[in-house]
């Protein structure tokens, strides 16, 4: 299908987005809610995919999906059994879905928490707990790396104060209840670490094995994977009850999204805590089970491969960035969000999902493979799909 209008681009990246959420619904993964909240708060969509979908209304969706399954075969684009039905009967994904769950309490007391590297993510993850007003001790590598935490939290702060949104007082208070530490036996005394490591099995495994020796009992460990089982790191501790997902979505003092990722052998005190303290540093949490890509990454990325292949059939970047802005209100076309990402954790991500869900159609896009062995990550390498030298 050739898409050349901004119209047209919407049906061919968005459409079968919407359709991989109500897929993700109706085998009860995630709630309606915590999906629409996910894509809001995690990658500031005006509105979650089930709320668009509804809006747009799902026979217009399920007609235009059915048209495109017949042209490519591709099983992504078949509608899902559950928009068929909902289409049939009039129905709406979000009627009624607002929960009236009680609010979650902390069932553990938290004072202390430890971050463990030196990242952006880790840094952005610091920045959020100090400033509401935790103690934090960030582990990393060297002396070097983190004074980049400090240099990355502070200049973030000098920015609000630019903006006339916080004083040098706050600022002094932020970085005065962050200290670093080289050594991961300063987590001894933590009542929450949350690890923002280097993304390899192994290197977290290792890094699980060791927490387990240092922290405290009734320490709760978490992680920041975005796509490794947390299941495994939870077997490698003695305490797997204690051991859960916490994944915050880049930049992270901006995104106001948490995934609350909880295995099976998760307690459920744990649980609560952990969403009632993502409450309380002002973020929204949203929570599913151990599975490739959570909610966000795996509606998002298969949607950032599907732009990528459109542009290997002849449509410009850049129409395609300005196509989505416009049309769909994202904050980023799906090339910026690339570079923001960076190519070689997308090609990562996008591997993953091929491999749970073992969909063709989810084989990464033959670009994003040669951007990566290119070395063209993205930003941080002044150049992805975009130039930024
Ligand atoms: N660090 C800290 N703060 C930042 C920042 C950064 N890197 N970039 C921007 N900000 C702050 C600004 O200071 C500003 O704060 P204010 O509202 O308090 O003044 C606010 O963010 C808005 O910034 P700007 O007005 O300069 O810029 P934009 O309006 O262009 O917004 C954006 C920037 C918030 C990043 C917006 O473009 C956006 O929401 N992009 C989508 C990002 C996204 O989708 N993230 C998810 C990626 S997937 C992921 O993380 C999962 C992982 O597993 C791969």
């Amino acid at each position: 299908m050739s898409a050349e209008t901004p119209e047209q681009i919407f049906e061919t990246l968005v459409y079968p987005y919407l359709n991989h959420a109500v897929r993700m619904f109706e085998v009860g993964y995630a709630t309606a809610t915590d999906i629409d909240h996910g894509m809001r708060f995690g990658c500031g969509y005006p509105k979650g995919p089930l709320t668009v979908l509804d809006e747009i209304g799902p026979a217009v969706v399920l007609d235009a999906l059915a048209k495109r399954f017949t042209e490519t075969g591709d099983h992504l684009h078949q509608p899902a059994d559950l928009l068929v039905k909902i289409a049939g009967e009039g129905g709406s994904f979000t009627q009624g879905s607002a929960e009236g769950e009680a609010a979650p309490e902390l069932k553990h007391e938290i004072s202390k928490v430890g971050v463990v590297g030196t990242g952006t993510m880790a840094s952005g993850i610091a920045q959020v707990f100090a400033q509401a007003g935790y103690d934090v001790v960030v582990v990393g590598r060297s002396e070097e790396k983190l004074a980049g935490v400090t240099a990355y939290v502070g200049k973030n702060l000098d920015r609000a104060i630019a903006k006339g949104k916080s004083t040098e007082d706050d600022k002094a208070a932020v970085l005065g209840r962050l200290t670093g530490a080289t050594s991961r036996e300063d987590l001894a005394d933590v009542d929450l670490v949350v690890e923002a490591i280097a993304e390899d099995l192994d290197i977290k495994l290792e890094l699980f094995r060791d927490l387990d020796r240092i922290a405290k009992q009734g320490a709760i460990l978490a992680t920041t994977t975005s796509s490794l089982p947390i299941t495994q790191l939870g077997a490698a501790t003695s305490r797997p009850a204690d051991v859960i997902g916490m994944h915050f979505f880049n930049p992270a003092p901006v995104m106001k999204l948490v995934e609350i990722v909880t295995t099976d052998a998760t307690s459920a005190q744990v649980n609560e805590t952990v969403k009632a303290l993502t409450a309380k540093v002002g973020k929204v949490g949203v929570s599913c089970s151990d599975r490739a890509g959570f909610i966000v990454n795996a509606l998002l990325f298969p949607y950032l491969n599907d732009a990528i292949k459109l542009s290997e059939d002849g449509v410009e970047l850049g129409t395609i960035d300005a196509a989505i802005k416009e049309t769909a209100g994202f904050p980023m076309g799906p090339f910026e969000l690339l570079d923001v990402v960076g190519n070689d954790v997308s090609l990562a991500i996008q591997e993953e999902l091929l491999a749970e869900f073992k969909e063709p159609g989810l084989e990464p896009a033959a670009t994003l493979k040669e951007k990566v062995a290119a070395g063209e990550l993205g930003r941080k390498t002044k150049k992805g799909f975009h130039d930024y030298s």
